[in-house]
């Protein structure tokens, strides 16, 4: 074990080891740093890596230190400026205001400050525009104050710690500090590193010190050299620091591979908008004007722009005559006076059958279709419901196909995303036979629907044209996602949860 800590061990990380053993156990960065001829940064860095592994143990000492500013050490230099003019005081006893500069040599913009400490100190006083000497100053002219102390002893030392002041020197401090621009206040680390036990196991094993092979060059590859050099442990289970790397949302994730998957079916992928006439919305898709979807607490009607440009007349009018009595398929059709104005309406789609209408409009059977789209329903948000949502539809038309087929292909698909539905009888206008197809939440100890599907009825393949078969499907993306990610709500995959979202593997595992 120890072998191979010895063996990942930087140069330096041995370096610094060694330096410790050759003092006896301890020694400061700078020691080690000339004992061994590393620069203090890389002392530090190896120190850190050693302590981090407890082979040594890195003593840390914070305290403040004392400087002084450019002014500091002029003052310390001339004495401050009171104590000058006390001085000249000392000569004269009195001195008029506008002659104080002249006489005690101190700049004339500081003889208000000074003449301020020297009556703070009690050495003069003013009177009538004069500066007067007081018994006090008398006596002060020979003594130092603690201020005036401090600042010589720091002049002399360069740098004071703090922490070891006296008390007469922390007087002083108090007064020089209440000075603006004097005293420069630093706080000092002093580190000590000191060797562990297992620091101590290890040197007992040895250490070499020798160079470290960090890049192989194209000479060494060539000649074979790379061979004779020696390299360094790499520990590929070594701490590293949390990393977020940017990666496509999951719920994009879910839709990028849900498109893969009918594309490797051979689906042709198509696009509709997002606002849509009522027309391919519900009309054409034989959903009487009537219908309960169609109200206004269930879909998004748009205000600008209000109506929609509607298909070709031909187009129209045989929807129409489906609606009030099935055209000429054999159907009675609903029976009563189909509206073009209410066909006309602009809605935002409330699902994404309304583009496989457009598609059997455009093209002929056979064919596989397949679009993937936003939808809106005026919805209450719960768990499992959102007012906007995605949904994939699709679509299979061909002589030959049917509803056996066409549970074939959901399974299929949902197989490949690794879920197993069951398959329950449902009711949509525009499809028979109609399914809904639903999973199991254990948690919840209910079903949810993910999606429906049927063969078109006549009445929407009539008007437009399609002599075929056609398997239709429409699921929902969001509910397949929170089931995939294993979260309770659907709403947390528009909630950019960011803790949530760097938790996330980048690829599916
Ligand atoms: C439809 O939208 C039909 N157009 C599907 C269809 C297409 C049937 C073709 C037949 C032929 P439904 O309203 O059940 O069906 O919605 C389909 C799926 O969308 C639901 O199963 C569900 O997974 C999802 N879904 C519906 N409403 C919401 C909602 N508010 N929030 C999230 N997902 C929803």
């Amino acid at each position: 074990m120890l072998k191979k800590t010895i063996d990942e061990m930087h140069l330096y990380e041995k370096k610094v080891l060694k330096a410790l053993d050759i003092s006896g156990g301890e020694a400061t960065p700078e020691e080690v740093s000339r004992s061994q001829d590393l620069d203090l940064k890389q002392v530090m860095s190896a120190a850190g890596a050693l302590a981090s592994k407890d082979i040594i143990k890195v003593q840390k000492e914070v305290y403040e230190v004392l400087s002084l500013s450019e002014d500091g050490i002029e003052y310390a230099h001339e004495g401050l400026p009171e104590r000058r003019i006390l001085k000249t005081l000392g000569e004269y006893k009195t001195i008029q205001m506008e002659d104080l500069s002249e006489k005690s040599g101190i700049n004339p913009s500081h003889v208000k400050i000074a003449i301020g400490w020297l009556i703070r100190k009690g050495w003069g006083t003013m009177d009538k525009g004069k500066v007067i000497i007081t018994p006090e100053g008398e006596s002060s002219l020979e003594i130092s104050g603690p201020d005036e102390i401090l600042l010589k002893k720091i002049l002399k030392e360069k740098k004071l710690s703090l922490e070891g002041l006296s008390h007469d020197l922390k007087v002083g401090f108090n007064l020089l500090r209440r000075r603006k621009g004097l005293l420069k206040i630093i706080k000092n680390i002093d580190y000590l590193f000191q060797i562990t036990p297992k620091g101590k196991e290890i040197l007992d094993i040895g250490i070499e010190i020798r160079k470290e092979a960090t890049q192989v060059t194209h000479e060494q590859l060539k000649t074979g050299s790379w061979r004779e050099l020696h390299y360094r442990g790499y520990d590929i289970n070594a701490e590293h620091p949390e990393i977020f790397p940017g990666k496509m949302h999951p719920l994009q994730r879910n839709i990028q591979e849900i498109r893969r998957i009918f594309l490797n079916l051979g689906f042709t992928e198509s696009r509709g908008t997002i606002l849509e006439s009522a027309f391919w919305n519900f009309d054409c898709l034989f959903q009487p004007q009537d219908h309960a979807a169609r109200e206004m607490q269930d879909t998004f009607y748009v205000k600008s722009p209000e109506t929609t440009d509607l298909p070709s007349d031909e187009l129209v009018g045989k929807v129409g005559q489906a609606h009030l009595n099935g055209g000429n398929i054999g159907s009675d059709g609903w029976g009563y006076r189909w509206d073009v104005d209410v066909a006309r309406q602009s809605v935002l789609r409330t699902h994404t059958t309304c583009v496989s209408a457009r598609f059997l409009a455009e093209n002929k059977p056979p064919l596989k279709m397949f679009s993937v789209g936003r939808v809106f329903r005026r919805e209450t948000i719960t768990y499992k419901h959102l007012p906007e949502f995605h949904q994939v539809e699709g679509i299979v038309a061909a002589e030959e196909i049917n509803f056996r087929n066409l549970l074939g292909i959901l399974k299929e698909f949902y197989h490949q995303l690794g879920f197993e539905v069951r398959f329950r009888p449902a009711y949509f206008p525009y499809t028979y036979l109609s399914t809904e197809c639903e999973i199991y939440l254990p948690e919840k100890k209910s079903w949810i629907e993910l999606g429906g599907a049927g063969m078109f009825r006549p009445e929407v393949l009539g008007p437009l044209d399609v002599e075929t078969p056609v398997a239709a499907f429409g699921l929902g993306i969001e509910r397949l996602a929170m089931i995939r990610l294993g979260i309770k709500d659907i709403r947390m995959l528009y909630q950019s949860n960011l803790g949530w979202l760097r938790k996330l593997p980048i690829i599916e595992p």
